[in-house]
Formats: structure tokens, C-alpha cells, sequence
């Protein structure tokens, strides 16, 4: 018997997905064992169309025979060709390092439509239109139909442009919210899938869906109403299989009658206004919703990619109660009461409420409270985020909105007919399914709090796509916020496929001239230039991706793009100075280089909310275009791209002398004189050799200048810790990490904050509160330090020249007066962790590296024979001793070591 198991099946990055768009899947399974070194040596797959079939070891679909090879992720399927609608049993045998075979239980993957050509189904929609300003109720759509006989399967295959919610025979089909989420709708909308096999009946049916303005028509942005298109539509096909084989398919065409209902408006950013006298009792079920249905409207093919979706579903994930009962607020006659939910999130309420027909309660959302204890709204710009309920009387009545949603820790009831009753509010948090992947704790509180702000800080702004701000009128796909969050994303939760899917869209909006656009869908036509740090996301994040889960596809898939976007910066940054358009003339001049080619190119946006403290644009600018040079090196290594290898690395080095000849001065300084300018220089490897440890010694002097104070805005500050910590300085690091007054990112933990600000200076003491018009208290950027405290702290790391944990490098670097500190991340390959604790001199450092792989742990130590690991060493080998750590490579399984 073998001690292996092989759990966690995983086709892509999903457990038995529905309605896969990709015919040749990659499969991953992660291997357990309690004994150290075990490891797979061979596997075998087998792929069945049917369960039995799989189960009596028939592979008809493939069946890859014994393959000797340790891979255990990003297994290409590889047997027969599959199509449309196909389902694949799947299930994988391993011989472990003995030899010893075992294997996993079934899993299953299944394809939604992969063609055009699959399609029936027509666009429709209903006669309610609203306008730039005014709004219109969301549209109930339906059609009855027949089924001659029992069913044995029915698949829903439906999208929307706006946002739709299915119902089959009065059930609500799926959990899935906001779906089918954001896309650049001009190109591509993504396809939702359903087993609807057990909503449906033998005789009369009736699919129905209610459409909601969504991103499609509703406010996005500051842009207003109506972005994409005037009023949502739907496409849908039902396709049943009878007991008797044979085949019925409902579409979305002219039997479809449409009718208003209750949602008497809604949209993402204002509210939903429901009006529960307007109800259509019984309209999802044959014979019922009254009369008053008209036939729907038919709208044009709009020839755009219709994408079984490739991301996560948002649904909602957790509820919170209130802390306590509400505070009453004097407004006489009509009391406003507020609730804290204790926790700043991003959802919406449910609400319990009974009274008389007619009344309505209203329902304002706000992040925190003035001085008096009311909503604090300036913040959310022109974002109502206000619902509306009016009641239809007769008991309690329970009501949550469906296509919109609030960041807020603060709810103000206005209207109830009584006093509010126990239960009357209810948070409900919504959020993209990304399955939590990893946990930081330590011996400081406020640095767990820290951590805790993160998550919530994530959890909120994972919204379908990866936001800045989740409550203001903006909530957009920033590029920049997303490249400095993603390493600490990846940590904390499973954001592969939610990522995977967003690059697509990155690449939808890529301009003509390879330029990559400040935020994701974009907003007003043309793509324009989003600048250093922010526009470069589109090599960052695919590279960070990959690093994680050496998944080589997406860096294939968007080469092309890559590439486009690199000649782009290439042509507008003269003598590889990306400079601003303002310093351009001059640039160019030193340089001698000419002016073509540059016009709709933006400096950026610099350090973005940096304190007191100027970083030059063009400074940035080149050191990202290093970066993204030596970026797209390295995926040109991964494919296999010599060629281009050898382009991008003298691309790298023109950009570095470059840098150095502008902004590096003989002694070392460069220019700016600021934290960013070092930490630019120093973390991109721009300074000749020699003239680093002046750059540090500046930095921690601007530090402590600064009374041991950051001065880094969004660009500066995911690296910032980095540096000194890579330099040595770990002393400096750790007092930054742990200041506590203002700037820092402790300073908004002691000041009660559950979430990560956007501002150093979102509130202080002697100010009050920041500006108005840019003020959000859920921006996860500064949440980027998250991935020091996983990545220094406990010191777990991908080791790149052996990416998706395949090597970790286990490297904590105990500081800081802490005691302990632990963490662990769950990869594709299982359970890396990693946990020290500091006691009467005595350091004890536990790891857990998966079987089926390696690491290497630096255990912290004066010397080789301070340390001692309490297994007996199997597994463990001794290699060196390097910078005050005993450094060792670990074979896969659990390992205490002390060092005294
Ligand atoms: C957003 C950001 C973004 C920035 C660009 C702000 O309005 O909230 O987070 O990166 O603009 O400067």
C-alpha cells in the first residue's frame, strides 16, 4: 500500500467545472503523505464518457498508460477530441517513490458551447428603455413550453448583456450573482452553464430570468448610464435530453413574453428600488404572474464572442449579524437608525421588515460615521448606494437586492414602520468565488489585524474584476492597483482563473499601437496609455501568475500582446527613457532622439499618493520599462523564444544604462533623492554593482530622516520592505512595518480600521478627513505588504527557476521583537507552511513542504551546529551556512527544526 493519496482533482483551476470553453484542459491533482520524501515516479490517467465506463477501467476517452514522470499539475489532456456539451470521468493512478500505485476517486469536467455554430438562440429583450438620466424597471422575461416525457438531463446555457438571474418552474437557477460580470461587451460576453435536470417536468415548464442594468447599462465609472448599450438583453438555450433520447431545445426567441415587475430600478452604483406591491406572484411557474405579458423585443446578433466563462461566479460567501442594535437617530417624526456590521465590507442587506402596504424603508450604506455618529457619504462621490423597499403588508417581509451592491461597514434605516426588531439586518458579503488559499499570523495583534484588513480589503475589491474601490462612483479595473496587489492575492486566495480571465480582458483593450489602458474594461472609446506601473500590469501579472502555477498557456496565449505592448514603449520612450509627455522635448533633445511616434502617450501617474515626497515621473517610468523588458526575457525563456531572450535582455540593459547615465549620479544618488527613486534603482537592479550599498545606506537615511516613516505612494510601497530586507536591513524594515503613527500601515489599524485605506491620511487626528473626491477606505493597494509579511516574515517563496511551488525556497527572517509567526499557502501542489516561534533564546522553525516536492529552508542560526531538527534528519540534508542561516534542502513532509 502506498502512503500517497491523490486528492484534489482539478481540471484548470476548477473541481468538476460545468461549461468549460477549453476542449483541451490542463488536470492537477495534489499527492498527501505524513512520510517524508514520498513523491510520485509515474501516473496514469484515464478519461471515460461515462462514470461506469471510468470505473470499470475503461479509458474510451484516453487513457495516457503509465507515464514516468513526477508531473502532477498542468497535465495537458490529451485523448480524444472533445465537443460542445461533452462530459469527461476522469481519474489518476500514481506509483510513489516505491513504486506503490494508488489512486484518486472520479472527477468529472464538462464543455459548454464552444462554437458559434452551437447557438440557436437569438437576443432579446423588453420594451422598457431608460435614458442618461432616467431610469426604467427591470424586465421580467418567460416563455412556457412543452416536454413530451420525463427528462434524464437539461443543461441552461444563458448570458446577458446587463445582468441576469434564471429561474426555471418558480426555482431560482444557480446562486451566481452579478453574472455574467464585466467584459468589454463591444468584444466578448461570457456564458454561463447550468444543470437544470431536476427543475424540470414532464408537461408544462416555464424559464424565465429577471435583467438587471448591470455594467452593460447602468453607471460604471463616472461615466454615466448607458455605456454600452440602452437597456440589457438576453440570450439563452435550454437543451434537454428525454428519458427516451431524444432531444428539446428552448431558446431565447419571439415566444418569449416580457412584463415590469417589482425592481422599479437598479444599478451597480446608485441602489435597486423594489416595490413588493408590484410583485408577479408566481410568475416563474406555468400559469402564473398575471396578466399584462407582452411579447419581447428581438435585437440583433451584436457578433461578439460568446465565451463560456473562464472565471469565477460571484455569489454571495458569509453573512454578518450587526454588533448590537441600532442607534437611533432624532429625526423627528421619522428616526433614522444606524447599524455597524463591525466589519467594512462589500454586498448588500438583507432585510426584515413588516408593516403596512405602502410604506418604504430606506437603506443608505457609508464606510464610516461623522463625528455625530451619521453617515459619513461625502466619499462615495455620485454613487447613491441607496436601496429603496416598499412594503406590500400582510407579515414579514424579507428583501435583498439583486443587481447592485455597497462597500460599507454602516447601514442607515429610514421609514420603518416600528421600532427595528431583532434580525431586521442582515450583511450579507459578495464576492468572486476564489477559494481562500493562505493565512499570515503572528505574536502582534495589530499586525493581524493588518492581515485581516487585507483579506477584507480583498474580498471586497474581487468583485468579478479586481477594483480599486468597491463603494465610490469608480469601482474599475485599475491596472496599477491590480500588479501590486496580485503576488499578495495569490497568497491569501486562489485568484488564478479570476486572473486568467481579466488578462483576456487587459488584451481586449490594448490600443492600436500596443498601448495597455489605465483601467480594465475601459471606459470612452479609444484605449489610451495608463503609464508606468499602472499600464505594465499586462506583462506583471500573467509573469506573477505563472510563477505560482507554471501554467506556461496564458503567457502563450498573450505573447502577441506582450509583444505589441513592448514595441509601443520602445517607440515612445526616446534614447529608452519613458519619459512624460512634458519632459518629452527635452528628453529627447539630451538624448537625440526624435520625436515620433509618441503622441497619446501618458507619463503615468507617478507614486500615486506617495507623502510629501516627489518621485520623477520619467524615473518611474524607465524603471518599469526595465522591468517589463526583463519580464518578457523571462516568458520568452518559458516558451522557448531564444531569440527573443537575447532581444528583451539587451532591451533590459540599453534601459539600464540608460537609467543610470540620467538619474544615477557618480556617487550613487539618484534622482528624486526619494524612498521610491531608491527603491526603484535597487529592486529593478539598476545601479552598477558598486554603487548599491550607497543607494541603501541613502534610503535608511531618508527613513530615519523621516522618524523611521515611509514616504512611498502605490509605486514605492509593494517593495519598499523588499529592499531593505534583501539589503540586509531588516532592523529598518521592521520599524516601518510596525509604525504605528501616520504614514504607516499600522497608523489606520489603531485608528479601527477592517479594511486597507486608499490614503495613508484617509483620517487623522489633526485633519480629519482626506478630500472627499478621493477618499475610499477599501483600496487594497496598500494591502500589497501582505506579501512581505507571507514572503519575509515566514519567509515562503516560489523558487522561479522552479515555479508553482514545484521548489520552495522557506526563508523566514524572525524581527522585529516578534515571537512567533506562522503561515501557510495551499497551492496546486498542497499545503506549504511554515511557522517559527522565539522562546528563552531557543528558535524553533516547523515546515511542511507537499509531497512531490522540494525545498530549500534557511534555518536562522549562528552556526551548523546550533541547529538541530527533531525527525533525525531524514530527508534533510545539510548545505551550507549562508548570511546567519543553516541552510538545508528538504525532501516533501513535516520538519521541526531548533536552533539555539
Ligand atoms: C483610483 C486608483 C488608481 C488611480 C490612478 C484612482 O482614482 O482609485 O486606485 O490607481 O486613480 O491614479
Amino acid at each position: 500500500m502506498s502512503t500517497l493519496s491523490v486528492t484534489h482533482l482539478r481540471c484548470e483551476t476548477f473541481e468538476n467545472p460545468l461549461g468549460l470553453g477549453e476542449a483541451q484542459p490542463h488536470l492537477s491533482w495534489v499527492l498527501e503523505s505524513e512520510t517524508r520524501g514520498q513523491k510520485q515516479t509515474a501516473y496514469r490517467v484515464l478519461a471515460a464518457s461515462t462514470r461506469s465506463g471510468l470505473l470499470a477501467g475503461q479509458g474510451d476517452l484516453w487513457d495516457s498508460g503509465r507515464v514516468d514522470s513526477a508531473q502532477s499539475t498542468q497535465v495537458a489532456y490529451s485523448g480524444c477530441a472533445l465537443s460542445s456539451r461533452q462530459r469527461a470521468w476522469w481519474q489518476v493512478s500514481v506509483w510513489d517513490k516505491d513504486g506503490q500505485p494508488s489512486s484518486s476517486a472520479p472527477a468529472w469536467f464538462e464543455l459548454g458551447l464552444l462554437a458559434r455554430a452551437d447557438w440557436q438562440a437569438g437576443w432579446i429583450g423588453a420594451g422598457l428603455v431608460g435614458g442618461q438620466q432616467a431610469y426604467s424597471p427591470a424586465p421580467y422575461l418567460r416563455r412556457a413550453f412543452q416536454l413530451p416525457g420525463a427528462v434524464a438531463q437539461a443543461r441552461l446555457y444563458i448570458t446577458a448583456l446587463g445582468l441576469f438571474e434564471p429561474y426555471l418552474n418558480g426555482q431560482r437557477v444557480g446562486s451566481d450573482r452579478l453574472a455574467p460580470g464585466w467584459t468589454n461587451y463591444e468584444k466578448r460576453v461570457s456564458v454561463f452553464t447550468y444543470d437544470v435536470t431536476t427543475l424540470l417536468q414532464s408537461g408544462e415548464n416555464l424559464l424565465g430570468a429577471i435583467l438587471g442594468d448591470g455594467w452593460y447599462c447602468g453607471h460604471v465609472g463616472w461615466r454615466g448610464r448607458q455605456y454600452y448599450g440602452d437597456r440589457p438583453r438576453l440570450l439563452a438555450q435550454l437543451e434537454v435530453t428525454l428519458a427516451d433520447g431524444s432531444r428539446q431545445i428552448v431558446t431565447s426567441d419571439a415566444q418569449w413574453q416580457w412584463s415590469a415587475g417589482p425592481i422599479l430600478s437598479s444599478d451597480i452604483q446608485m441602489g435597486e428600488s423594489y416595490d413588493a406591491r408590484l410583485e408577479l406572484p408566481g410568475w416563474h411557474t406555468p400559469g402564473g404572474g398575471g396578466g399584462g405579458w407582452q411579447p419581447v423585443l428581438p435585437f440583433a446578433d451584436p457578433g461578439i464572442q460568446l465565451e463560456p466563462n473562464r472565471g469565477p461566479a460571484v455569489r454571495s460567501q458569509e453573512e454578518l449579524q450587526p454588533l448590537g442594535a441600532p442607534r437611533r437617530m432624532s429625526d423627528f417624526p421619522n428616526p433614522r437608525w444606524v447599524y455597524d456590521m463591525g466589519q467594512n465590507m462589500v454586498g448588500h442587506v438583507r432585510l426584515k421588515v413588516s408593516g403596512p402596504a405602502g410604506a418604504t424603508v430606506r437603506l443608505r450604506f457609508a464606510e464610516v460615521l461623522k463625528p455625530d455618529g451619521s453617515l459619513y457619504l461625502d466619499n462615495l462621490r455620485d454613487a447613491r448606494a441607496t436601496d429603496y423597499f416598499t412594503l406590500k403588508g400582510g407579515g414579514e417581509e424579507i428583501y435583498e437586492p439583486r443587481f447592485t451592491f455597497h462597500g460599507f461597514r454602516y447601514v442607515e434605516l429610514r421609514g420603518l414602520p416600528t421600532e427595528p426588531q431583532p434580525g431586521a439586518v442582515t450583511g450579507i458579503v459578495v464576492h468572486s468565488e476564489i477559494p481562500p488559499a493562505g493565512n499570515f499570523e503572528c505574536s502582534d495583534p495589530l499586525l493581524n489585524q493588518l492581515q485581516h484588513n487585507i483579506q477584507w480589503g480583498q474580498k471586497g475589491n474581487f468583485v468579478d474584476i479586481p477594483t480599486d474601490c468597491p463603494q465610490r462612483n469608480e469601482r474599475l479595473g485599475w491596472t496599477g492597483d491590480a500588479q501590486v496587489f496580485i503576488r499578495t492575492a495569490l497568497f491569501n486566495r486562489d485568484v488564478t482563473a479570476f486572473f486568467n480571465r481579466w488578462q483576456t480582458t487587459l488584451a481586449d483593450e490594448q490600443g492600436e499601437n500596443g498601448e495597455i489602458p489605465s483601467f480594465a474594461p475601459a471606459l470612452d472609446g479609444a484605449s489610451h496609455d495608463g503609464g508606468p506601473a499602472w499600464a505594465d500590469a499586462v506583462l506583471v501579472c500573467p509573469w506573477t501568475l505563472y510563477l505560482t502555477n507554471a501554467d506556461s498557456r496564458l503567457l502563450a496565449e498573450h505573447y502577441a500582446s506582450f509583444e505589441r505592448y513592448l514595441t509601443y514603449l520602445v517607440k515612445t520612450s526616446p534614447g529608452f527613457i519613458r519619459c512624460h509627455p512634458d519632459t518629452l522635448a527635452s528628453t529627447a533633445s539630451v538624448v537625440g532622439a526624435d520625436l515620433n511616434s509618441t503622441t497619446g502617450m501618458f507619463g503615468g501617474y507617478g507614486d500615486w499618493l506617495s507623502i510629501n515626497a516627489e518621485t520623477p515621473k520619467d524615473l518611474i517610468g524607465t524603471a518599469f520599462l526595465a522591468y517589463s523588458a526583463r519580464i518578457m526575457s523571462r516568458i520568452a525563456a518559458v516558451l522557448g523564444k531564444t531569440a527573443d531572450v537575447e532581444k528583451y535582455a539587451a532591451l533590459y540593459e540599453q534601459v539600464r544604462l540608460a537609467f543610470q547615465q540620467r538619474f544615477v549620479t557618480a556617487q550613487g544618488l539618484v534622482a528624486g533623492l526619494s524612498q521610491t527613486s531608491y527603491v526603484m534603482a535597487l529592486h529593478f537592479d539598476l545601479l552598477p554593482e558598486p554603487l548599491r550599498p550607497v543607494a541603501v545606506q541613502e534610503l535608511v537615511r531618508n527613513i530615519q530622516n523621516r522618524g523611521m516613516h515611509l514616504s512611498t505612494g502605490f509605486v514605492g510601497a509593494p517593495y519598499l520592505l523588499h529592499v531593505l530586507s534583501r539589503f540586509g536591513q531588516f532592523d529598518t524594515a521592521y520599524a516601518l512595518l510596525l509604525q504605528k503613527s501616520w504614514p504607516s500601515w499600522l497608523y489606520p489599524v489603531t485608528q479601527g480600521a477592517t479594511t486597507i485605506w486608499e490614503r495613508w491620511d484617509g483620517w487623522t487626528h489633526d485633519k480629519g478627513f482626506q478630500d472627499p473626491g478621493m477618499n475610499s477606505f477599501n483600496h487594497y493597494a496598500y494591502g500589497s505588504v501582505g506579501d512581505w509579511l507571507y514572503g519575509v516574515v515566514t519567509g515562503l517563496e516560489v523558487d522561479p527557476t522552479q515555479p508553482g511551488y514545484a521548489h520552495s525556497i522557506v526563508r523566514p527572517q524572525p524581527g522585529g521583537g516578534l515571537t512567533y509567526a506562522r503561515a501557510e499557502h495551499h497551492s496546486l501542489r498542497g499545503t506549504i507552511s511554515s511557522a517559527w516561534e522565539l522562546q528563552g533564546g531557543k528558535l524553533t522553525l516547523r515546515v511542511h513542504i507537499p509531497a512531490n516536492s522540494t525545498a530549500t529552508v534557511y534555518v536562522p542560526a549562528n552556526s551548523a551546529a546550533a541547529v538541530r531538527e527533531l525527525g533525525g534528519g531524514v530527508g534533510a540534508t545539510y548545505l551550507r551556512m549562508e548570511n546567519n542561516a543553516a541552510v538545508y534542502a528538504l525532501e516533501s513532509g513535516a520538519y521541526t527544526f531548533e536552533a539555539v
